[in-house]
């Protein structure tokens, strides 16, 4: 066995976030932390990625149920981020291979950073190598020991430094590749001899350099991507940083964001070339719009929101599971819930399509080329033919709506 496997550390209580819930499982941009860190370990190519969990473990794993490539491992005491690395030696310990370890908590890492960690590891032919940054308030990270010439001797944990180690600003975001044999070899003399009585993973670092293996600490690391999500503050911080990154490769690709920092976008969405976000629109879940339309201001598009090219949705439109076909105009203050729109829709300001009857959800299909008045509700289930056109204020069920068709006039 010689490959590169990836060890993610997700089994931590999280005292700090004050949650129930996994503290990976909390979301960034629509999506849990822990897919984050798994997407930039495929990224770089990984043959297995081995996740620790522990606290709610079964809520992680389920979560995760359709991932494949995973293998779950089980650290049913928190001892600390060394504890939690040795829990994967029955599946590790016969390897010569290399063993990414990151944390589940990081969702910012980028994969072009693990590729440049990997590239430095390879070049230096070190035992262990690990990306650190820079941070203006480094308050809470590993701090970065170096010597005289600029040579890592350690990490120092921030509960555990002196005053003046607290003044280094240079800290571990928890971003290591390591020679598998050495790192387990290293692993068994980690001892728990600091603040908090844990076996910490940094100090298997010092114990290899001690014994005289290479290690390499490169300063690869953006501040912006160093973040481990502590607390539900850090959650926000991150959250505010991938916000910018998502926005930043729509504009990239073609979109317009008129207010960036009154917009929210979900990391799932996909939005086409010369479309329009007005500001105060919030995108959740996965949702796909298509060229030159115009979204909102004040437009709500929550997930199986599907809009096709030229769609406008102006001031208070709220789409949920649905799609609108090409050329739709929704210009005002309506609902569309589990409909499906067809081609050139003029939509009143005020429909509601009136999906749920107090047990199911039912669905409203509305052909090409109808027009529907202001003020109009549509009882679900409900169709109307192409060219339909519903005068203002009209409530349509299916009684009522099989006579509406490019002739058929609605009557209230
Ligand atoms: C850790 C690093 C610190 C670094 C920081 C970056 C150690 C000792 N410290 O500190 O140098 O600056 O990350 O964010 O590694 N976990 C387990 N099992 C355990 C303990 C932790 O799986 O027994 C997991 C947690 O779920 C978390 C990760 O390991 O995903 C890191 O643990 P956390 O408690 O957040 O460590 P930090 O104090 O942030
Ligand atoms: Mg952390």
């Amino acid at each position: 066995m010689g490959g590169r496997v990836a060890i993610i550390l997700a089994a931590g209580v999280s005292s700090r976030m004050n949650t129930k819930l996994a503290k990976v499982l909390h979301e960034v941009c629509g999506r849990p932390m822990l897919s984050y860190v798994l997407d930039a370990c495929r990224g770089v190519g990984v043959e297995k990625i081995y996740v620790v969990v522990g606290y709610s473990a079964e809520q992680v794993k389920d979560r995760f149920r359709d991932a494949g490539d995973i293998v779950w491992v089980r650290q049913d005491e928190q001892k600390g981020t060394a504890h939690a690395v040795t829990c994967c030696r029955e599946h590790l310990k016969g390897s010569d291979g290399q063993t990414l370890i990151l944390c589940g908590d990081g969702p910012l890492i980028r994969t072009e950073t693990l590729r440049t960690l990997i590239d430095k590891h390879e070049s230096e032919h070190s035992a262990a190598t690990l990306a650190t940054a820079v941070l203006a308030e480094p308050a809470g990270y590993g701090r970065i020991i170096r010597d005289a010439y600029g040579n890592i001797q350690g990490i120092i944990e921030d509960s555990d430094c002196t005053a003046e180690q607290l003044k280094i600003t240079e800290v571990n975001p928890s971003y290591y590749l390591f020679n598998n044999k050495i790192l387990f070899g290293a692993l068994d003399n980690v001892q728990p001899d600091n603040v908090k009585g844990e076996y910490y993973l940094t100090d298997a670092l010092a114990l290899m350099i001690a014994s005289g293996h290479k290690v390499v600490a490169v300063t690869a690391v953006r501040p912006e991507e160093a973040m481990g999500v502590n607390s539900r503050q850090q959650l926000s911080e991150a959250g505010k940083i991938m916000q910018e990154r998502i926005q930043s490769r729509l504009m990239d690709n073609g979109v317009t964001i008129v207010d960036p920092a009154n917009t929210w976008v979900d990391v799932r969405t996909k939005i086409g070339q010369d479309t329009v976000i007005e500001p105060f629109t919030y995108i959740h879940g996965e949702v796909k719009i298509g060229r030159n339309c115009r979204v909102g201001p004040f437009a709500f598009l929550r997930s199986g929101t599907v809009l096709g090219d030229d769609v406008v949705l102006g001031v208070f439109t709220e789409v949920k599971n649905s799609s609108l076909a090409d050329g739709v105009r929704a210009r005002h203050h309506s609902y569309l819930g589990d409909a499906t729109v067809g081609k050139n829709v003029n939509v009143g300001a005020g429909l509601i399509t009136a999906n749920y009857d107090g047990k199911n959800i039912n669905r409203t299909e509305i052909g090409n080329d109808c027009y529907i008045g202001s003020g109009s509700i549509l009882i679900a289930p409900v169709a109307l033919k192409d060219g339909a056109h519903i005068d203002a204020g009209t409530v349509v069920s299916q009684d009522n709506a099989s006579k509406r068709g490019r002739q058929g006039k609605s009557r209230r």
